[in-house]
């Protein structure tokens, strides 16, 4: 089922979202295809964080549509939208350090989309032989990178039709970067759609098949990354 006005998967329509009475998102439209890489870019408090908070159902008060599947999701409990197929892989990780790897990907899984995909455990150990070996050890004493290995991990094992990625890359070494990104089009070739938040524009831009640039809540910029200049990039990146 996709969007009857826009034919995406994901639509994102006239959509803003309140802190109180603070408008971090103002007005905006988003839509991801099925099996599309779609990047948000933005500067520090553009609204990239907030907008897919929107989506998983965490943000406090929105306003507009967010149709998913053909169903608006609005007002729906996170719960619920992860069991109708979106999954959040979010800033800072999240994992529970005092849970064991496997422990911390099971709740991926157990949390999944109804009927489920075709991810299981197994594709998971052979993607991140790491944490095969490490599967009985405390993911708080893992690596940066091999936690945002379990994230990942555990988002995939719930089998989401949409995958939410907030800033995955921040705090990583550049080859660990590479590892999670070379996984990007792999996620995207399952027909898995994702949604990419991203401060590294060159990186974000480089996978993506559209974007688009928040600027102090409201998109500034849109289009394929071939078709857009760097200058026009940084100029409304930054609203200069
Ligand atoms: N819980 C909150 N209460 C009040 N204001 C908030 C809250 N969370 C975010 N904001 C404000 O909303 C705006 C958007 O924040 P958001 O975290 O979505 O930005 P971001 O683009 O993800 O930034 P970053 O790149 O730093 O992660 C900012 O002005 C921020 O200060
Ligand atoms: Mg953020």
């Amino acid at each position: 089922m996709v969007d009857a006005d826009t034919g995406a998967q994901l639509a994102v329509k006239d959509v803003s979202v309140f802190y109180g009475n603070f408008c971090a998102i103002n007005h905006i439209d988003i839509s991801v295809g099925a099996g599309e890489i779609v990047s948000i870019i933005g500067a520090n408090g553009a609204g990239k964080s907030t907008l897919l908070k929107a989506i998983i159902g965490q943000a406090d008060r929105v306003e507009g549509t967010i149709s998913f599947a053909g169903d608006d999701i609005v007002g729906r409990s996170t719960k619920e939208i992860v069991a109708s197929g979106i999954m959040l892989v979010p800033e800072g990780r999240r994992l529970f350090p005092s849970l064991t790897v496997e422990e911390n990907l099971r709740l991926g899984w157990d949390v999944g989309r109804k009927g489920k995909g075709d991810i299981g455990f197994a594709d998971i150990w052979k993607q991140f032989p790491v944490l095969d070996e490490r599967r009985k050890q405390k993911a708080g004493l893992l690596s940066g990178g091999q936690q945002q290995m379990v994230a990942l991990g555990r988002a995939l094992l719930a089998n989401p039709q949409l995958l939410l990625c907030d800033e995955i890359s921040l705090g990583l070494a550049p080859l660990v970067v590479n590892e999670l990104y070379a996984l990007i089009p792999r996620i995207k070739a399952r027909g898995i759609g994702i949604l990419i938040v991203e401060q590294d524009i060159e990186r974000s831009l480089a996978v993506a098949d559209r974007f688009y640039c928040l600027l102090e809540g409201k998109v500034s910029l849109s289009g394929r990354p071939s078709e857009v200049s760097r200058d026009d990039v940084i100029k409304n990146y930054f609203g200069i």
